[in-house]
């Protein structure tokens, strides 16, 4: 089972519930890659790259921080596994370019980063990209969520049509959809670093508070005394990602009589959040202590997902007939 991220910054909670939570759980079932696809990130910000190096080694330790266990799960970067490279030029001869055209993202990205070029070879290639990051490891799973199943789709076609060419070479890696809970940003839109709305994963305690009182309450509810309505209140949606049964209950009752105030509230869920994040936030300091731990990790991963990668490329030269090991 293979799965990565952009490196895009700190991991924030949308990130972890969305994916990373998930992650921590999948080790037990799968034997699991997970790397940050360091190369993605150049596709849509080719012209300042200069915040994807600290972002790697954010992600990587936010992930070790939140339960990924190097010891059990491989975990490398993109960009030092240079076989995902020559996968993606090979697979680029027998995919046609209507294919890459017709994955949703491609259209829909340009129109929302308007603020750059998005009409480049690399870019149009993300997917293929993608494709070969999964099918290097004959993945057989890969988890995602909605705003991917097209991508899996596309890796799936090129599989038939590469292992109708040349045989049978690559599984068709198959969509694990998990439910993941839905993760508001402070003003109630998904949680997103382009709406800089998001809570990060490691935020301090103090963090946790201030941006907690930012948060977008029940827009009905003006004065104290007004009843207010959970099923409106971004603030609720928090609560039922951390409080217990009891609390959440609890609240739900005290917000519509009007017993307890948003402001209340707030410090009530800041409190809750503080403790419930903390030993995620303990980690992450160890690992800032010494951030041996991550460059560790990583060359080990890198050390066997190379491994793993260049067995599929022998594979794939012989198959495709690019291959004169009389040169060796
Ligand atoms: N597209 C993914 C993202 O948005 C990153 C990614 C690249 C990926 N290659 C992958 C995810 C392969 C799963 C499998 O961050």
């Amino acid at each position: 089972m293979l799965s990565g991220l952009r490196p895009t910054g700190r991991v924030h909670l949308g990130n972890y519930f969305g994916a990373v939570r998930n992650w921590v759980r999948l080790q037990e079932k799968y034997r699991c890659l997970y790397f940050v696809a360091d190369w993605h990130a150049l596709t849509s910000d080719y012209a300042d790259p200069s915040k994807i190096r600290q972002a790697t080694f954010d992600a990587v330790a936010d992930w070790i921080a939140a339960g990924l266990d190097p010891k059990r799960s491989t975990i490398f970067l993109q960009s030092e596994v240079k076989e995902h490279a020559e996968l993606h030029l090979l697979l680029s001869m027998i995919t046609p370019i209507p294919w890459l055209e017709r994955v949703p993202s491609f259209k829909d990205q340009q129109q929302e980063l308007k603020d750059r070029d998005l009409n480049t070879f690399g870019f149009l290639g993300y997917p293929l990209l993608q494709t070969a990051d999964v099918i290097i490891y004959r993945a057989h799973f890969v988890p995602v969520g909605e705003d991917q199943a097209s991508h899996l789709e596309l890796s799936r076609e090129i599989v038939r049509r590469f292992n109708n060419f040349y045989g049978n070479v690559f599984p068709e890696p198959q969509p694990l959809f998990t439910e993941t809970p839905k993760v508001p940003g402070l003003d109630g839109r998904k949680m997103s670093k382009s709406y800089g709305n998001t809570i990060p994963l490691t935020a301090s305690a103090d963090e946790i508070r201030a941006l907690v009182m930012t948060m977008f309450t029940d827009p009905n509810r003006i004065r104290r005394q007004d009843p207010g309505n959970p099923d409106i209140c971004n603030l609720f949606q928090f609560h039922k990602l951390f409080s217990d049964d009891a609390t959440i209950a609890r609240v739900d009752r005290e917000c519509r009589t009007a017993q307890i105030g948003c402001v209340d509230d707030k410090k009530l869920l800041a409190e809750i959040m503080v403790e419930n994040l903390r030993q995620i936030r303990a980690r992450r300091e160890e690992i800032d202590r010494d951030p041996s731990i991550v460059w560790d990790a990583l060359r080990e991963g890198n050390r066997i997902a190379r491994q793993h990668a260049s067995e599929t490329l022998e594979l794939v030269r012989k198959a495709m007939k690019i291959d004169f090991p009389e040169l060796r």
